[in-house]
């Protein structure tokens, strides 16, 4: 059985055929070609934080693929009032085919999965979001097509998706580098690994890291769960964004990425995002097609 819990969890291959899938799914969708791979099938989704993207192209793909989804806001479930996550799992694995889960703490997820007997796949935690990463990779592939010589800069937080991206952009073989203030660092274990099994940095210097760059990528200074940091840290990311002076130095053709949501004039200026629109809505749009191959390798087996 396949969870999806980390893409530390995925080998290049797996990823790469993941990706392979997403690409078949997006083709197929646009011509009008249905594949109910997941008849029968029902995908519980546990949400502990809000979400535009995740919950409605989870829920649009569970029907895509003949399944169909159930929105289960954890404010509303026993595990809101602390039913242990140990009995929840035991639980809900009696009733459903798979759950995608977005909440804080990695463990919650891990734990699912331990304890439950159902795929378990992650729609974002602290610590990383797996399955933007692959819509991320799907766009880069798309407009890149593909990996290798490729320089994907982020700047900004070194947040849960800074975590899955210095993941995903090494074991695809490409150079990561991350711009981030001094104290707003990724994951020590992560970008030790990325250090030993690809090209790699981290600095505190924005244009340093943009320069030569083909991937420009960045993220809101303050994630869910930090909004009573929100005003401290717009003060210690100031400069920390995509403007007209990181564009001037990253590659003539370099294409820009943004997860969603954007604060313009935070992380990203509107001239910035506006210009590179297509890609991060192209972006938006594969975590649809991304998240049914993810589905179908998860619950499909
Ligand atoms: N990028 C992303 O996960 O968006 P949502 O928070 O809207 O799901
Ligand atoms: N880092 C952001 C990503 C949102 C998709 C957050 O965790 O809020």
């Amino acid at each position: 059985m396949m969870h999806l819990l980390k893409l530390q969890d995925l080998t290049a291959n797996q990823i790469n055929e993941i990706l392979n899938l997403a690409d078949q799914l997006k083709f197929e969708k646009k011509n009008g070609i249905q594949h109910h791979l997941l008849a029968g099938k029902t995908l519980g989704m546990i949400f502990s934080k809000s979400s535009t993207r995740t919950r409605v192209s989870f829920e649009v793909g569970m029907y895509d693929l003949g399944g169909s989804a159930l929105f289960l806001s954890s404010r509303d479930l026993q595990i809101g009032r602390g039913e242990p996550v140990q009995d929840t799992a035991r639980v809900l694995s009696r009733y459903l085919d798979g759950i995608m889960i977005r909440t804080f703490e990695q463990k919650e997820v891990e734990d699912l999965a331990t304890y439950g007997s159902i795929p378990i796949i992650n729609g974002l935690t602290d610590y990383c979001h797996p399955c933007q990463v692959l819509a991320d990779l799907m766009t880069i592939r798309e407009y890149k097509g593909g990996f290798a010589g490729n320089k994907l800069c982020y700047i900004g937080d070194g947040n849960n998706m800074t975590n899955s991206l210095i993941v995903g952009g090494i074991k695809m073989g490409m150079e990561v580098s991350v711009a981030c203030p001094k104290g707003y660092e990724p994951d020590a274990a992560l970008m030790q690994w990325a250090s030993e099994n690809g090209k790699f940095t981290c600095t505190d210097n924005v244009l340093e890291a943009a320069k030569g760059a083909d991937v420009l990528y960045t993220d809101v200074w303050a994630s869910m769960g930090q909004e009573a940091e929100a005003e401290e840290r717009k003060r210690i990311f100031k400069g920390y964004q995509i403007n007209a002076d990181v564009m001037q130095v990253a590659n003539k053709k370099a294409m820009v990425l943004h997860c969603l949501p954007a604060h313009r004039e935070e992380e990203i200026t509107a001239e910035v995002f506006e210009a590179h629109a297509n890609e991060i809505f192209d972006e938006a749009e594969n975590r649809l097609h991304a998240q049914k191959a993810v589905l179908v390798k998860c619950l499909g087996e």
